[in-house]
This record gives C-alpha cells, sequence and structure tokens, in this order.
C-alpha cells in the first residue's frame, strides 16, 4: 500500500449554513472528500459556489453566524477534529495544517516587521529559543525566493511586491512543515507571471516536503496544471471530481464543461474566466427543484427540473452528479490555453 492509499483528510457530509437576513444560506451542501498524503486536490468553481467556506469549514475558523451540521465529519491524519478542544486546535492548525490566502495582506500584519511574523509562530508551534527561530526564518525566506532573506525581517510588509508578500505567507505557512497545506486563490491578486512563479514555488515545496495540497483557484487552467484531482463546485456541491486528465478529456457535467470553455486564453485578462457561462448561480436561501445547474444547462430536460442528481461514482472514479452527462467532449485542452503557458502536468506522472 503507497502513502496515498491511506487518506490523510476525510470529510464526510459536511454541510454549512449561515444564518442571513433573507433566511438560512446553504454554503455547503453535503460536500464529502479524501485526500491522500502528497496528493493535490484541486477545488474550482464560480464565484459563490462554496469553495472557502468549504475549506474554513474544514479547518473550524468560521464565524459565529455559520454552523457546521451535526452529521459533517472530518478527520484529518485519523483524528477528529471537529472534537479538537481550543487549546489543541491552536496547535493542530499551522502545526499540520496551514493556510495560505488570496490576498497577503490579510494574513501579515501590516504594522509589524516580517522577522516577528515568521520568528513567533515557530517559536510558540516548534517551542524553538529565537536565535534558532531567526535562522530558521532566513532560511525559510531564502528557500521561497525573497532576496537578502535576512534584510527583510526588518520590514515591514507593505516594503514589498505583492508576490514578495505572497511568498513570505508561504514561508509562515510551511514554517512547521505542515502535513497539509490549504491554498485558497494564492495568486489571484498577482499578475500572470508572478502567478505562475507562486504556482511553481508550490508545487516544489509540496514536492520537498511531502505534503498534500488543497488548491482552490477560479481557473481550471490553474489545477490543470498542478492538480492531481478535480472537484468541481456548483451551488455548495461538488457536482462532479476526477483526475485530472480525465476531467479535461472525459468531462461529464455540463457545469464543467461551461468552465472549460471559458478557460481564459493567454493573451485575454485572466479574471473575465467565468462571465462566459450564461445566467447566474441560484439564490443558497433557496434552492431550486431539481438539478441546481439546470436553469442555466444547454443541456437540461424536464427531469432536470424536478429530480436532484447525486454526485455518483462511474465506478472508474470518475463522479459526476447530473441525469444526462455530456458524452465525450470537445475539451479544450489545457496546454494550449492554461496560464502563462503553464504546462500540463500528468497526474500518474511527477510524483
Ligand atoms: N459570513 C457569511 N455570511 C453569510 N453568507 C456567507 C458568508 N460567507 C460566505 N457566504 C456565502 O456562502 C456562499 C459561498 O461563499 P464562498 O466564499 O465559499 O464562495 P467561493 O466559492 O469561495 O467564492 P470566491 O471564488 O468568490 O472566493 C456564498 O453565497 C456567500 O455569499
Ligand atoms: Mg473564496
Amino acid at each position: 500500500m503507497t502513502d496515498r492509499d491511506v487518506a490523510l483528510l476525510e470529510v464526510s457530509h459536511l454541510s454549512t449554513t449561515f444564518e442571513t437576513q433573507r433566511g438560512p444560506l446553504r454554503a455547503v451542501d453535503d460536500v464529502s472528500l479524501q485526500l491522500g498524503a502528497g496528493e493535490t486536490l484541486g477545488i474550482v468553481g464560480e464565484s459563490g459556489s462554496g469553495k472557502s467556506v468549504l475549506v474554513r469549514s474544514i479547518m473550524n475558523i468560521l464565524g459565529r453566524r455559520a454552523t457546521i451540521s451535526p452529521e459533517s465529519r472530518v478527520v484529518f491524519d485519523g483524528r477528529d477534529t471537529r472534537a479538537l478542544r481550543m487549546s489543541e486546535a491552536r496547535h493542530f492548525w499551522g502545526r499540520e495544517i496551514a493556510m495560505v490566502f488570496q490576498d497577503p495582506m490579510t494574513s501579515l500584519n501590516p504594522v509589524r516587521k516580517i522577522g516577528r511574523q515568521i520568528v513567533e509562530p515557530i517559536r510558540f508551534h516548534l517551542g524553538i529559543d529565537e536565535r534558532s527561530a531567526t535562522e530558521r526564518a532566513v532560511s525559510l525566506l531564502d528557500r521561497v525566493g525573497i532576496p537578502e532573506a535576512r534584510r527583510r525581517l526588518d520590514e515591514y510588509p507593505h516594503q514589498l511586491s505583492g508576490g514578495m508578500r505572497q511568498r513570505v505567507t508561504i514561508a509562515i505557512a510551511i514554517s512547521c512543515e505542515p502535513k497539509l497545506l490549504v491554498a485558497d486563490e494564492p495568486t489571484t491578486a498577482l499578475d500572470v507571471t508572478v502567478q505562475k512563479q507562486i504556482l511553481d514555488l508550490l508545487a516544489e515545496l509540496q514536492e520537498e516536503l511531502g505534503m498534500s495540497m488543497i488548491l482552490i483557484t477560479h481557473d481550471l487552467g490553474v489545477v490543470a496544471a498542478y492538480a492531481d484531482r478535480i472537484a468541481v463546485m456548483y451551488a455548495g456541491r461538488i457536482v462532479e471530481r476526477a483526475s485530472a486528465i480525465e476531467l479535461f478529456e472525459q468531462t461529464r457535467h455540463p457545469y464543467t464543461e461551461a468552465l472549460l470553455r471559458s478557460i481564459p486564453r493567454i493573451e485575454h485578462e485572466s479574471h473575465t474566466v467565468l462571465n462566459a457561462i450564461r445566467g447566474r448561480p441560484p439564490d443558497m436561501t433557496a434552492r431550486p427543484t431539481g438539478c441546481s445547474f439546470a436553469p442555466r444547462c444547454e443541456h437540461a430536460r424536464e427531469r432536470c427540473r424536478e429530480d436532484d442528481p447525486r454526485l455518483t461514482d462511474d465506478g472508474r472514479g470518475h463522479e459526476y452528479a447530473c441525469f444526462f452527462p455530456v458524452s465525450l467532449s470537445t475539451t479544450t485542452t489545457p496546454e494550449r490555453t492554461g496560464p502563462a503557458g503553464a504546462p500540463h502536468r500528468s497526474p500518474e506522472g511527477a510524483r
């Protein structure tokens, strides 16, 4: 049995609801997933599909207005994380699971020197002295490609470019060699060339440290290049999931097909990406009867408006929630259209 056969993270029947003025909003609806050691799971979907709430629910870092349903289970490395006490959880997150967010300024404190922001978590989690923690901070900054690392310890975040700031947050995230790195749109705020550098850095670090990764993005081109498996989210649910190659070559869900059609061409602005899909996602406080993609689906028939398709495995590890799946598709190949010409990495190949 290889490491990958053992799930590092196992999420079952996770649902998260927010109390809103318009009533309960089910942002994540009965999501189950597994992640093996060293594996990268890409999560894609339009804005509002529940990607961030899903990972924030997994990490239990939601605000007070959110409720995770009682049947939800999150088991990480054999431990039920929902049963962790606050004091245990503080050590767990950061040490075992770390997160990189879209905007480095939300995770970096603008009025504290970079050195303090790296050294303190290292001391907290690893219990080492100031001098050793500082040396570790310097070598981490160096490792993530920050020139003159020692001098940067005395600088403030605003003195760095966006790309360099994101490198700092990555250095903090990997400082305790977590088993899982969750990257929520880690490059959305950066320009295309820097995006590729940051994603390449994450992939290198992942391999070096043997980490698993959850990579959230709007951009199927990005996950094509960096993920082993891809989960496509729509209206709080996973609607299709397969290996990266399978998803591109044997697309089944019409929503995935529409996303693939809207992969940005290199010559376009990267965030025009999903405007190509007509219509809007449903109001999550009032999910329509039937398939929630039906109102926007070119292939929808009567049954799609009446019954709710559940995510089903085709027997070969390719899951989709659709009564009338797209047959062999006319997919857009990611090699030609990936961001900054990102190479397509074979899920079986690289590691
Ligand atoms: N604190 C909150 N209170 C109420 N609703 C929320 C809250 N946070 C998120 N939501 C709702 O939950 C749904 C999922 O949001 P989420 O942030 O997970 O989307 P996302 O897929 O990460 O989108 P994006 O790509 O824009 O980051 C959305 O309908 C959003 O409006
Ligand atoms: Mg998000």
